[in-house]
C-alpha cells in the first residue's frame, strides 16, 4: 500500500538537477506520482526530453539540458521550468559524477571534475533556484552520500564533494531558515539498478559483499529514496532543516558482520 494519501503534491511543482536517469529520475517520478509538476535536468538533452516522456509527458513532465558547473546554464534551465510550471515548491540536486580511482591514480582534473559537478554544482542549483522559489514553504535536497561521513578508498574526490555538500546544507539552512526555505539532505545506501552501484560494485561478487555489510542485507531501491524525498517535501517535515536523512538500510552504522561472518541470530 502506498504511505502517501494519492494527489499529496497535487498543485506543488519541483526542478530536479540530475533528474534524467538513476535515483534522481526515481524521484521525480515518485513527486509526479503524487500530483507534483517536475523539470528534470541533465547535460544530455535527448536523455532529458526520454526522461520527462517516461514521468508522465508533457502535461508534468519538462527535460531540459544544462550543465551544473556553469552557472549560467542552471539559470536558463531554472527559468524555463518555472515559466512553465510556476515558481518551485522543490528542488533537488542530485547531478554528480563517479569513478574508482586512487588519489595518486586521479589527475587535478579527475578529482576537480567530480567536486565542481556534485559540489559547486548543488551550490549553483541553490543559488540560481532562490528567487524562483515559493517562499515560505520550499524544500530544498540535496543527494548527498555515505562518503560524506565514512572515508572511502579510491573515493577521494567523492568523499571531499559529498562531505562540503553535507555543510552547505547546514549553512544553507541557517541563512534561509527564516524565509521559510528548508534545506536538507539524502544519503542513500547502495541503490539497485543505479550507474553509481555499477561503477562501485560492477561484479556479482562485488555486490554480494556489500549486501552483506547492510544491516538491512539488501540495496535499497529508487522507490525508497522517492519516499525520503517526499516525505522532506511533505508538511510531516515542516520543522526538519539542515538534516541529512540516512536512506540507506542502516549501512552508515557500519559494517554489519561479525569476525567469523555469523551474524548472532538463532
Ligand atoms: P546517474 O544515473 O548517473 O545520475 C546522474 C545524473 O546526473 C544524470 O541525470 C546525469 O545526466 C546528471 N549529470 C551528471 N553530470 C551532470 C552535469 N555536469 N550537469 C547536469 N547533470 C549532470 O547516477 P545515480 O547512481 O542514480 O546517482 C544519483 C545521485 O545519487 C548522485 O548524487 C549520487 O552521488 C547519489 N548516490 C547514489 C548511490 C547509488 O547507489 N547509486 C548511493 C549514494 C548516493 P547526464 O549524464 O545527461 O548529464
Ligand atoms: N580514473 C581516473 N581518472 C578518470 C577516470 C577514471 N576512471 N574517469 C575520468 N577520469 C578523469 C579524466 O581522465 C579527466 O582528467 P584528465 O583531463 O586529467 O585526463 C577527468 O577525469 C575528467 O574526465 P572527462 O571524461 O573529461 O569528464 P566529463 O566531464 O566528460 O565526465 C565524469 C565526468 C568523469 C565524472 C563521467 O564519469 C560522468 O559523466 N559521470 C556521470 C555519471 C556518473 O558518474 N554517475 C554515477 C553517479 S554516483
Amino acid at each position: 500500500m502506498d504511505p502517501f494519501v494519492p494527489n499529496l503534491l497535487a498543485g506543488k511543482t519541483a526542478f530536479i538537477a540530475g533528474g534524467t536517469s538513476g535515483i534522481n529520475l526515481g524521484i521525480a517520478k515518485r513527486l509526479a506520482g503524487l500530483g507534483c509538476k517536475v523539470s528534470v535536468a541533465g547535460r544530455n538533452p535527448e536523455k532529458a526530453e526520454g526522461a520527462a516522456r517516461e514521468i508522465g509527458g508533457t502535461d508534468i513532465a519538462l527535460g531540459l539540458s544544462c550543465d551544473v558547473r556553469i552557472y549560467q546554464s542552471v539559470e536558463e534551465a531554472l527559468k524555463k521550468a518555472a515559466d512553465t510550471f510556476g515558481k518551485f515548491d522543490i528542488v533537488v540536486s542530485g547531478a554528480a559524477g563517479n569513478f574508482v580511482a586512487p588519489a595518486l591514480g586521479m589527475s587535478a582534473n579527475g578529482f576537480r571534475t567530480v567536486v565542481d559537478i556534485d559540489l559547486n554544482g548543488t551550490f549553483n542549483v541553490f543559488r540560481a533556484c532562490y528567487e524562483h522559489l515559493n517562499r515560505p514553504g520550499a524544500s530544498l535536497i540535496a543527494i548527498t552520500a555515505g562518503q560524506a561521513v565514512n572515508a572511502s578508498m579510491f573515493q577521494a574526490h567523492v568523499c571531499a564533494a559529498k562531505a562540503g555538500i553535507n555543510h552547505l546544507c547546514r549553512v544553507l539552512a541557517m541563512e534561509w531558515g527564516p524565509t521559510g526555505v528548508r534545506v536538507n539532505g539524502i544519503s542513500p545506501g547502495p541503490i539497485a539498478d543505479t550507474e553509481g552501484m555499477a561503477r562501485l560494485a560492477p561484479t556479482p561478487e562485488a555486490e554480494a559483499n556489500i549486501k552483506a555489510r547492510v544491516p538491512l542485507r539488501r540495496y535499497g531501491t529508487k522507490e525508497e529514496i522517492g519516499d525520503a524525498a517526499v516525505f522532506l517535501s511533505s508538511d510531516a517535515a515542516r520543522y526538519i532543516t539542515g538534516t541529512i536523512l540516512d536512506v540507506d538500510g542502516g549501512s552508515q552504522l557500519g559494517d554489519a558482520r561479525s569476525r567469523d561472518g555469523s551474524n548472532g541470530l538463532a
